[in-house]
This record gives structure tokens, C-alpha cells and sequence, in this order.
């Protein structure tokens, strides 16, 4: 697998709970390296361009007011195997169906405001962190 880079949002409802470091902990602690990191207020526009996937899903335009309706952390995680490794940190999309110990499970409250983003494969990792961020805005730490 190899040194992986993965795009990862703490949302709305996670940061309005002050969870945010609980969360940077178990990135840590599992071995990811944060290697950027900002805190911003998503427009409209942004968060339509982000899930652009899921447009003409019945649930977008409540995920659009849900990740507009306060602030979020968006993070690059770095290490070995990072993309499956934060998606097994995270648990299922749905924190019912999220394994114990998981970050949705313990801070997620529905599929609709269920803490935390991680992209779901090497091609969404490469498109999400370049929406986000510049190349000169990730920091070396291998
Ligand atoms: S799917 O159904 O497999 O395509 O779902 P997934 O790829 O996990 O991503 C769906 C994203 O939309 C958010 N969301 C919902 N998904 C399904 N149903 C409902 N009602 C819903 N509401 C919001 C879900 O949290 C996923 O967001 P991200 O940020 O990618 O985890």
C-alpha cells in the first residue's frame, strides 16, 4: 500500500461539540501524520463543488445545509495505508451501523450530521485535497 495521503473534514457537528481535538488524537495515535490543516466556514458553492458526485441525490441538498451550517476542519492525513485506516477510524457512513470505538460511533449523531469526511479512495484523495488545498500549503513530515 505504501505512505497514502487522504483528505479529511471534521463537520459541522463534530466542531460544535469541541471534538475536534478528541478526533486530531485518534488520527495520532493510530500513526497518521495532520500535514495541513485550516478551519473555514464552506460556502454553497463549495460544498455543491465538494459532493458534486451526489447531486440529484435526494439527500444533497440537506447535506449542502448541513456542511454550510458552521465551521468544519478539513485536514491531509499522512501514512501507511492512510485512506483505509482513516475509514476504519471513522466507521460506517450510517453511526448506527458504526463499529464500537469508532469516531462516528461515539460522536456522530446520524447519517445526516455523522462527524467526519474521509475520502473513499486514492482518486477522491488526489481530486479532495486539491479543492482544498495548495501544494505549497502541505507540509513534508516523512
Ligand atoms: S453512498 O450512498 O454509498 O454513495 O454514500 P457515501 O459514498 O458514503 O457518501 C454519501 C455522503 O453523503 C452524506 N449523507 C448521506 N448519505 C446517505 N444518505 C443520507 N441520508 C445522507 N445524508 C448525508 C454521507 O455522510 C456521505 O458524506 P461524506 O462526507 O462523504 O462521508
Amino acid at each position: 500500500m505504501g505512505v497514502e495521503r487522504t483528505l479529511s473534514i471534521v463537520k459541522p457537528d463534530a466542531v460544535a461539540k469541541n471534538a475536534i481535538g478528541e478526533i486530531y488524537s485518534r488520527f495520532e495515535k493510530a500513526g497518521l501524520r495532520i500535514v495541513a490543516a485550516k478551519m473555514l466556514r464552506l460556502s454553497r458553492e463549495q460544498a455543491e463543488g465538494f459532493y458534486a458526485e451526489h447531486k440529484g441525490r435526494p439527500f444533497f441538498p440537506a447535506l449542502v445545509d448541513f456542511m454550510t451550517s458552521g465551521p468544519v476542519t478539513v485536514q491531509v492525513l499522512e501514512g501507511e495505508g492512510a485512506i483505509l485506516m482513516n475509514r476504519e477510524l471513522m466507521g460506517a457512513t450510517n453511526p448506527k451501523e458504526a463499529a464500537a470505538g469508532t469516531i462516528r460511533a461515539d460522536f456522530a449523531e446520524s447519517i445526516d450530521a455523522n462527524a467526519v469526511h474521509g475520502s473513499d479512495s486514492a482518486t477522491s484523495a488526489e481530486r479532495e485535497i486539491a479543492y482544498f488545498f495548495a501544494t505549497s500549503e502541505i507540509c513534508d513530515r516523512a
